[in-house]
């Protein structure tokens, strides 16, 4: 079982100035949340509970103020600066002592997953010992992404960062499961032609090795990153318009603890008196009631 999760909440934020001038992008709402409780909630669903959250420099105050280590969710939270946004696989380097011997988990903090049988998707992935796991979706703008090419047999062949032509309309989404040897993997990788550490090269080693496997989440999920203002507002747009029909929201921790068995109902009614009184707080009160 994979009990360490990394979420990536630092990088540039260039793409969404000046939004992301004063704040860090992953605190940004999406719609009725900050937009770091999504990837969050992956790694919860996931059933991990141990998080290391990766942050610029100086903000360390700003996302304490959300995501306290010592919060109502049962979780343990730390968190680690990166100086520089050195490419996404630094966060095994920096979080080298954090996962220890265990096998890890890396969500990246722009990234918003949602779907019918997610959790059992992430749920049957998180019981391996070796290799790595990549989690596929198509989309038209695979350009814009890492894209893995196939066989028939849904074995990767091929992996590309950004291409030009692609393939394939199968991106490689920022959710990945490694074992134990991407720490070294990563302090031995070489930076790439736009001067960052790739993640798709780390990729590539295990899919050498043949030890790659492909997961899908299939065309009844949802994959949306937050890469720029329109697909910040699209995704935003997306969860209003689900939690309106339902009166179900998206990416609820408390509620996803309280199914865990992580908390109880008086972790709840902790929460509500950290949030106050907001449409949030009504939602958990109704998780109680
Ligand atoms: O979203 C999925 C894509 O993410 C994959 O398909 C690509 O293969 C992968 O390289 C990555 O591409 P992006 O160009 O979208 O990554 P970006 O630089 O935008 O970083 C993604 C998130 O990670 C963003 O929230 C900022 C954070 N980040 C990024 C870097 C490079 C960090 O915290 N530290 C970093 O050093």
């Amino acid at each position: 079982m994979i009990k360490k999760g990394i979420i990536l909440a630092g990088g540039k934020g260039t793409r969404m100035s000046p939004l992301t001038k004063a704040v860090n992008k992953q605190l940004l709402p999406l719609y009725d949340k900050p937009l770091i409780f999504y990837p969050l909630s992956i790694l919860m669903l996931a059933g991990i509970r141990d998080i290391l959250i990766i942050i610029n420099k100086g903000q360390l105050n700003q996302f304490r103020k959300i995501l306290p280590e010592n919060n109502n969710l049962g979780i343990n939270i730390q968190y680690k600066e990166q100086m520089n946004p050195n490419g996404l696989p630094e966060a095994f380097i920096i979080g080298e002592k954090f996962i220890g011997k265990n096998n890890v988990a890396l969500i990246l903090g722009d990234n918003f997953f949602y779907g019918q049988s997610l959790t059992k998707v992430l749920k049957k992935n998180t019981s391996f010992k070796k290799g790595a796991k990549t989690f596929l979706h198509p989309v038209k703008n695979a350009q814009q992404y890492g894209v893995a090419t196939l066989n028939k047999n849904k074995k990767i062949l091929k992996l590309d960062e950004k291409p030009k032509k692609p393939k394939s309309n199968l991106a490689v989404t920022g959710l990945y499961f490694f074992d134990n040897n991407v720490v070294n993997f990563s302090k031995n990788l070489k930076p790439s032609s736009r001067g960052e550490l790739e993640i798709i090269d780390l990729l590539k080693i295990y899919l050498k090795n043949k030890k790659l496997t492909a997961e899908f989440i299939g065309r009844g999920g949802a994959w949306l990153d937050a890469g720029n203002v329109k697909d910040y507002y699209d995704a935003s747009n997306f969860v209003s318009t689900i939690e309106n029909r339902q009166g179900l929201k998206i990416a609820c921790l408390e509620e996803i603890s309280l199914q865990n068995k992580w908390i109880n109902n008086r972790n709840i009614k902790n929460a509500i008196s950290f949030y106050g009184n907001c449409e949030y707080s009504k939602y958990l009160k109704s998780l109680i009631n």
